[in-house]
């Protein structure tokens, strides 16, 4: 696509591709290569590899692949022309005016730039009426007695929106034309179509983009007006579910830290920031959206979630869940004491405390299944409520190894016998397979259904699979199976009459494999008997014996290529026939004719 002589070119020649794709992934230099977690799909070891010198990507597990261009276009859904912009501004090329392809795209871009700069003038106006004039003393007094001093004002930016009603709408009418005012969000109309400021007596918390232009507001009232928080609506350049509050200063340290704090409010990041904690991002309102997990998944995969204790708080965090659960992401759960939001308990108790409590934050399982132990389960139903509290979080993960270490907890936990339990696991993974798309890499590679139900049997029945991992071995039936090695460390459990423990026999495999005997694991619903069992084994059987047709065809066909008297030669030919026939699945005798 970069046409020979274009600036697309030119950038392609000059841009890092390693530099630019590790801005949405963690590389980690191996060999000649670097490789992190595939953005395209999810994944839990990297599979998502980039060569430096041959400047492309390519993922192993999906397949995904292309230059830097590819890669951005991709990730930032954009158009090549984006792409390329985005490339060269990441790596420093200058670029040329009026790159973009159509009037349109021009137009618009030159609109969003436009209310970039009218934002940063924008806070540079409030930032000035809380610093310097009168009524922002009272603004600043109010932050004072919040324990925010000068210094933080400035270095998070805040201000002061005066109450005057016009006070920004004057000041930026002589730089800008209304109309290029108005879809800022800045200000609204009255009925006569009046202009007028829609920030008025609040504190301005200015909110950037992940690298770190400001695009909206967050106005904290002062007195009790309401709302207590008025942000701007969603313009051309700000959308609340994309924006993460704090990440532009957070994303460096979420890096290098490998996970990130989520608070819900403005106060409560910049108070956890102030106490030395810089991956710290706020949600800015009750849960989660799913571009926001998306935008901070190019950051780090782990996420300690610290909302509010109140009841809003609690279940902003379990709808949060649900949707972390799905992307795979390594979720802890802070509730802090006294029903504290973060920026109460850091004022009260000092970071030193608040990051012990950090530190010791339970994993969002244990986190749910205290919840759930909350509910009075001393009768059958109240025990079905708490396992249909948990039940939609074991729906939406995707992995069945983790599937099983809930099953295992939630039985102890609960008291509640296990096979109860993992049978609505498994009718719970199933309804998930009916509303979810398979990734491709959950899906199970090819494998006949004889195999797999052996599999199964050798697994979890225990009344045949020492007499059936006998069978096998003793015929070694299952050499040169794909899943040979999966058989092999089952026939061993059952030989040594070990029960089986997927989590510890899953160590020795590998992906494909893994997927298999968890998929057994969790998909054997019907009884088995030694009936089956055999017509199971006469597949592999016949597969063995077919092998053997296979290569006993070859030879002759190798004999009868050579020169042979006629009458080998007929006999080979017949010999052929019969095999073919045979390996066909037509039984010999009839094939004699
Ligand atoms: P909170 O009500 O918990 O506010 O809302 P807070 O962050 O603790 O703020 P202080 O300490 O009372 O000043 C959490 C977040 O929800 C959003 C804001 O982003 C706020 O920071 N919110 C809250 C709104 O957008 N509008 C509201 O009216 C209230
Ligand atoms: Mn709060």
């Amino acid at each position: 696509m970069a046409e020979a002589g274009s600036f697309a070119e030119k950038v392609k020649q000059q841009a890092d591709i390693v530099r630019v794709v590790g801005e949405y992934v963690r590389l980690r230099k191996t060999g000649q290569n670097f490789t992190g977690l595939c953005p395209f799909h999810q994944e839990k070891t990297p599979s998502f590899s980039v060569h430096p010198v041959k400047q492309m990507y390519y993922c192993f597990g999906c397949h995904e692949g292309g230059d830097v261009f590819k890669f951005v276009m991709k990730m930032d859904r954009c158009e090549f022309p984006e792409a390329v912009r985005t490339v060269a501004e990441k790596c420093g090329i200058p670029i040329p005016r009026a790159t973009e392809r159509s009037p349109e795209e021009r137009l618009q871009n030159q609109q969003r730039t436009t209310l970039v700069d009218i934002h940063r003038e924008a806070a540079a106006f409030y930032a000035r009426q809380l610093h310097q004039s009168n009524e922002g003393k009272v603004a600043m007094a109010y932050l004072e007695d919040r324990r925010l001093d000068r210094e933080a004002t400035v270095w998070f930016g805040l201000g002061y929106a005066p109450g005057s009603g016009d006070a920004l709408l004057r000041y930026l009418k002589s730089k800008y034309p209304e109309k290029v005012l108005d879809p800022s969000g800045l200000f609204s109309r009255d009925q006569g179509g009046r202009m007028f400021d829609r920030f008025r007596r609040r504190i301005m918390f200015p909110i950037a983009n992940d690298s770190g232009k400001i695009i909206a507001f967050g106005g904290r009232s002062m007195g009790g007006d309401m709302p207590k928080y008025l942000n701007s609506p969603e313009t051309s350049v700000y959308s609340k579910s994309n924006v993460l509050y704090h990440l532009d200063r957070a994303k460096e340290s979420i890096r290098q830290n490998d996970f990130a704090i989520l608070v819900e409010g403005y106060m409560d990041a910049i108070a956890v920031a102030r106490a030395g904690i810089a991956n710290v991002v706020a949600s800015c309102g009750t849960s989660l959206a799913e571009p926001q997990i998306k935008l901070l998944s190019r950051f780090t995969r782990r996420i300690v979630v610290n909302y509010d204790a109140d009841a809003a708080g609690q279940s902003a965090v379990e709808r949060s869940l649900t949707l972390l659960l799905e992307k795979e992401f390594d979720i802890r759960v802070l509730t802090l004491p006294g029903g504290a939001d973060p920026d109460q308990y850091v004022k009260q108790n000092g970071s030193d405390a608040y990051r012990k409590l950090l530190g010791a934050a339970p994993s969002y399982l244990d986190y749910l299944i205290a919840r759930a132990r909350k509910t009075d389960r001393s009768t059958a139903v109240g025990k079905l409520t708490a396992i249909n509290f948990l039940m939609p979080y074991v729906q939406r993960v995707p992995n069945a190894l983790l599937r099983s270490e809930w099953a295992s907890r939630i039985s102890s936990e609960l008291r509640v016998d296990e096979p109860v339990l993992r049978e609505s696991i498994r009718r719970a993974a199933a309804e998930r397979r009916g509303d979810v798309r398979p990734r491709p890499e959950l899906l199970a590679p090819a494998v006949a259904p004889a195999e797999r139900r052996l599999i199964q049997m050798l697994a979890e029945h225990n009344g045949i699979r020492e007499r059936l991992a006998r069978e096998i071995a003793d015929n070694q039936l299952h050499c040169g199976l794909e899943f040979e090695k999966v058989f092999e460390v089952l026939i061993s459990c059952a030989a040594s009459n070990q029960a089986l423990d997927p989590a510890a026999v899953a160590e020795s495999l590998t992906e494909p494999e893994r997927r298999i005997l968890f998929e057994a694991v969790f998909e054997t619903s019907a009884d088995a008997n030694w009936d089956e069992a055999e017509s199971c084994l006469a597949v592999l059987r016949q597969r063995t014996v077919s092998h053997e047709l296979v290569e006993e065809l070859a030879e002759l066909q190798k004999k009868i290529e050579s020169k042979l008297p006629f009458d080998e030669l007929k006999r080979l030919l017949a010999r052929r026939q019969e095999l073919q026939r045979r390996l066909i699945g037509l039984p010999a005798s009839q094939a004699g004719g």
